[in-house]
């Protein structure tokens, strides 16, 4: 039986942490979260959300990974066998964000070509939803696979698989210690040319104002919690995937902290990257920033393009460190995403590393391939609407209900603390017991209930039916069914064994 695998070093480990949390999520979704939620009002429940949830549940994470030594499923069957569908659960949430996420990243990349010759600066709008998307009517119009982002595609499903082929120290650390520093300088420069233009200032105003109205509005308390559990990637088993290979002498509570304010420290500049640029785009148009500013998708694919182009001589470099990094943060992620399902397979199939990650990546590949026809985008948004508020959100909250309410919380809580400085208190406790499940438990009821009231986005009800709520079936009862077949090999399962696995 092989030893399990581990980090290089504390560094590393923490480098591919931030490399999982920085991704898409901070680059394109952050800066408009703040926009259409009250500005400086949104980032101080961000704060608050960061807090209270993100943190402690890093913390529980990284201690349940570190403890039980397996994948999401192993780490919850070892602490109860009847949790372990929870961490199936988690898996088949990855499967699923995999498949939409790797999309996103062939965008981008096909984005970093463009900006050779400003391809999209005339049109942008066309550009993207016409010719890279070849958006059709509605979800169920397919309209053929996009030839021209089988390139990008392929690509970024070859460099999952080689990194993650290759093992987590020689594989995923390594490319994370290459893309991450690159990413950061990448960001850096983009952010200090933005402050440097014109109208910037107008931007950032637009972005960190606060609208005190807003305050007690329940939909910026659920978009602040549920960007915070996809932007840290906690509650989809990544992060106990990630600490099951730390060696058995590791600061925990250390390593949770640095990578939350990492992560939360890259959105902050990304924003402030964005903003200033727009910022500048609308004081040469002589527009207020709220005219300019668009949506998800549309900001960083549409409003962004068009923004570049007003930076003038340097517009194209600009253009391609800006997808460049959006490329190297969603490639980081996207690898952690399938790391976290391939782990989870290797311990309960007892196979190795390559072959499971030769089937699983194949199958995801296939998969991803109807994401890449002229129905993809509608198809993103409702799996991407699902997955994350519902299969996340709820997620989230049975785990820290089951290891907060149901499990021996203090025991896990000594084996944080036996190698952290600072020390998981009752603080601790309190936010996994009580703070988080409210604040999630509140917001994912709020957000089912306005599901159910009226079609998410207007779209046709077959499409949510099939797309969404079928999709949340097959997360939770596919969950419960993953958890009854056998383990290869029992011995996992034992605590005795529990550092030799594999
Ligand atoms: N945490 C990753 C992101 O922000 C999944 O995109």
């Amino acid at each position: 039986m092989e030893q399990r695998e581990q980090w290089g070093s504390r560094i590393g480990f923490v480098i591919a942490a931030v490399g999982s949390a920085v991704g898409l999520g901070n680059i394109w979704r952050f800066p408009y979260m703040v926009a259409d939620n009250g500005g400086g009002i949104f980032f101080l429940v961000y704060l608050f959300a960061l807090l209270t949830a993100g943190i402690p549940i890093m913390i529980l994470e990284f201690g349940i990974g570190h403890k039980y030594r397996g994948g999401a499923p192993l780490s919850f069957a070892k602490m109860n066998r009847k949790f372990e569908w929870l961490g199936w659960w988690q898996i088949i949430v990855c499967f699923f964000i995999a498949v939409y996420y790797v999309l996103v990243i062939a965008w981008a990349m096909s984005y970093v070509y463009h900006s050779l010759s400003l391809g999209y600066a005339d049109d942008p709008q066309n550009f993207f939803f016409g010719n890279v998307l070849g958006l059709t009517g509605g979800p169920f119009e397919l309209g053929g696979i996009q030839t021209q982002l089988l390139i990008p595609l392929v690509l970024a499903w070859v460099i999952t698989f080689l990194t993650i082929y290759t093992g987590v120290k020689a594989g995923i650390e390594r490319i994370a210690k290459v893309l991450i520093p690159i990413l950061f300088l990448m960001i850096v420069i983009i952010a200090v040319r933005g402050i440097t233009l014109p109208g910037s200032a107008a931007g950032l105003n637009f972005m960190f104002e606060p609208d005190f109205s807003r305050l007690f509005d329940f939909k910026v308390w659920t978009a602040a919690y549920g960007q915070i559990f996809f932007d840290l990637s906690i509650a989809f088993a990544i992060m106990i995937t990630y600490s099951s290979y730390l060696p058995k002498k590791s600061d925990i509570t250390g390593n949770a902290f640095a990578t939350c304010f990492t992560n939360c420290g890259f959105s902050l500049l990304a924003g402030i990257a964005v903003f200033s640029i727009l910022g500048h785009m609308a004081h040469s148009q002589g527009v207020a920033v709220k005219e300019v500013a668009g949506a998800g998708v549309g900001l960083a694919f549409v409003t962004f393009p068009a923004a570049i182009a007003t930076i003038g001589g340097m517009a194209p470099l600009f253009g391609i460190l800006f997808f460049l990094a959006l490329t190297f943060a969603g490639l980081t992620s996207l690898i952690s995403i399938n790391e976290a399902a391939i782990a989870a397979l290797m311990d309960k199939l007892d196979m190795n590393r390559q072959k499971v990650t030769i089937i699983y990546t194949g199958v995801a590949a296939i998969c991803s391939l109807l994401i890449a026809t002229g129905a993809g985008l509608y198809i993103l948004d409702i799996v991407d609407h699902f997955t994350n508020n519902f299969g996340i959100v709820f997620g989230g909250l049975l785990q820290v209900l089951l290891v907060g309410w149901f499990f021996n919380l203090n025991s896990l809580q000594d084996h944080i603390n036996s190698a952290s400085q600072i020390k998981a208190g009752s603080w601790w406790v309190f936010c996994i017991k009580f703070v988080t499940p409210l604040v999630a438990g509140y917001t994912g009821i709020m957000t089912l209930i306005s599901d159910i009231k009226a079609p998410y986005e207007g779209y046709p009800q077959e499409a949510l039916l099939l797309m969404g709520w079928l999709v949340l079936a097959v997360i939770i009862a596919g969950g419960f069914l993953l958890s009854t077949l056998k383990w290869k090999n029992e011995q996992y399962l034992i605590e005795g064994v529990k550092n030799n696995v594999r």
